[in-house]
């Protein structure tokens, strides 16, 4: 099984993939799918694969690349990824990049990057709508008031957790950038501007790429 051409989102924790995910399905006509939400969901319904995933999710460290792989291959047989998708948060390691080309032709890599001081305020600051999955921030995106009342803060959103995942991420996850960079794929984003500066600096590099 291969799909059509696919691109990534990459960068660390909190960087804010999942805040700008929707914009690049937008422009790209690509479905996002994120390892982490797919993780998060198992642990919620309580699956075997969940409960394996939920120690290392709550440590601050990566699930094993089978595990992955394997929800990335089943994933990759609903009808929407024929021609390609958004990868948001993978692949996050080596072996899990080199199995990604075995199914797909990786476009181009979006990297955002952000400082580690930054990041971490933006992710003890977040909170989301178990409706709507819409991602705020107490500070930079507040919720309106008929939201709220129901937001709430993932596990693995403490500052202790976040070091950690920023830990794991410097270690295990950076250096794909080079890997990428190498093969002509990686562009780069400075992230640390607002949601909207971030999200038209997005748009200007994805028009303009496919304008070319
Ligand atoms: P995952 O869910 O992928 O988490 P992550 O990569 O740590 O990324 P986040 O979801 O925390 O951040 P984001 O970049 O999406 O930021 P967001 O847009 O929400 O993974 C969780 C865990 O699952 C991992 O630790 C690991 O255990 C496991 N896992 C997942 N995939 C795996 C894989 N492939 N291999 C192995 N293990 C895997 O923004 C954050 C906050 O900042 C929000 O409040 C937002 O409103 C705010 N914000 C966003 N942009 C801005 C801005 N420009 N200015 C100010 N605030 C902003």
């Amino acid at each position: 099984m291969r799909v059509g051409k696919s691109i990534i989102l990459f960068g660390p924790p909190g960087a804010g993939k999942g805040t700008q995910s929707g914009l690049i399905s937008s422009i790209t006509g690509k479905p996002q799918v994120s390892t982490g939400d797919m993780l998060r969901e198992a642990v919620k319904e309580g699956t075997d694969l969940g409960k394996s995933a939920q120690s290392y999710m709550e440590n601050g460290l990566l699930v094993p690349d089978q595990v992955i792989m394997d929800l990335i291959r089943v994933r990759l047989t609903n009808d929407d990824a024929d021609s390609g998708l958004l990868f948001d948060g993978f692949p996050r390691t080596l072996p899990q990049a080199m199995a990604l080309e075995q199914l797909t032709e990786v476009e181009k890599v979006i990297s955002l990057v952000v400082e580690d001081d930054e990041i971490v305020s933006r992710i003890t600051g977040r909170r989301t709508d178990p409706v709507s999955g819409e991602i705020y921030h107490v500070v930079f995106k507040p919720a309106p008031p008929e939201v709220s009342g129901r937001l709430v803060q993932r596990n693995d959103d403490t500052e202790e957790t976040v070091r950690k995942r920023l830990a794991t991420f410097h270690q295990q996850t950076a250096p794909l950038s080079e890997y990428y960079r190498e093969r002509g794929l990686l562009i780069e984003i400075d992230g640390s501007g607002d949601i909207k500066q971030v999200s038209a600096s997005i748009g200007t590099v994805l028009e303009k790429d496919i304008g070319s």
